[in-house]
């Protein structure tokens, strides 16, 4: 079944080193899939590491989940949005001053980056969310922080396929949605609100990040093949 576009998945290059994520990089078109660099690779290998995708002609989704103070947040923005970056994120439990702070580091230097925000993360159970001590559930959770980043006029938000119908509902069409924990074939790991391919595309999901499902695959080619078989 064709149901995905072109550039709508993302893959996850959580590597240790360069050489490991040069290596799944080779097997993907930059015409089919987007990158993301999250804390793993670019802790081990700093910005140089956006420069080496650019250059082999990747968008690259900066996952860096941002959460600080507005000032600081504001100035590690602004060094981040140097480099070439098509997206990147915060976390929205930073606070709607902190939210203002991203937006407006981007516009001070005339940036292009979609930024988005991370609302609540999908490896998160119920019960995790009520021992931190919010008293509600986290569909709930999820449309609260996202109606901060749609009133703080960022791009969308990171959340899980459960929760994108309701979002895209109450916030509009254009208000972006990334979803991860998606599995091209469901199995339980520390993902605790995972989908497949299929339930992402169905309720409407802009931008599937599959991590592991591919850099964990005995085949890589093989998994890639299989993905590769939902693109129009
Ligand atoms: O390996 P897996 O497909 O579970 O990878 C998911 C990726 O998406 C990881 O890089 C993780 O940091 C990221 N992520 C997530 N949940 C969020 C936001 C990002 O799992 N809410």
């Amino acid at each position: 079944m064709k149901i995905l576009n072109r550039k709508q998945i993302i893959v996850a290059l959580d590597y240790d080193s360069l050489k490991e994520a040069n290596s799944t990089a080779k097997l993907l078109d930059p015409e089919i899939y987007r990158l993301k660099i999250g804390k793993q690779l670019f802790t081990a290998e700093g910005p140089k590491i956006i420069e080496n995708f650019n250059k082999q002609g990747f968008d690259i989704f900066l996952d860096l989940k941002l959460h600080d103070i507005p000032n600081t947040v504001y100035k590690a923005l602004k060094n981040l949005l140097k480099y070439e970056i098509w997206m990147t994120n915060i976390h929205l439990l930073g606070g709607e001053e902190m939210i203002q702070a991203a937006r407006e580091a981007r516009e001070s230097i005339k940036s292009e980056s979609l930024l988005i925000g991370v609302s609540v993360l999908t490896s998160l159970s119920e019960k995790n969310i009520k021992n931190i001590g919010f008293d509600m559930q986290i569909p709930e959770l999820v449309k609260n922080l996202s109606m901060t980043a749609k009133q703080n006029k960022i791009d969308g938000v990171v959340c899980s396929v459960k929760e994108v119908s309701e979002i895209k509902r109450n916030f509009g069409e254009d208000f972006i949605t990334v979803t991860p924990g998606i599995r091209v074939q469901q199995k339980n790991d520390d993902q605790s609100r995972v989908a497949t391919l299929e339930e992402a595309t169905k309720n409407g999901s802009d931008y599937i990040v599959l991590g592991r499902e591919i850099t964990a695959s005995e085949n890589i080619s093989k998994m890639l093949k299989k993905v590769e078989s939902y693109i129009i």
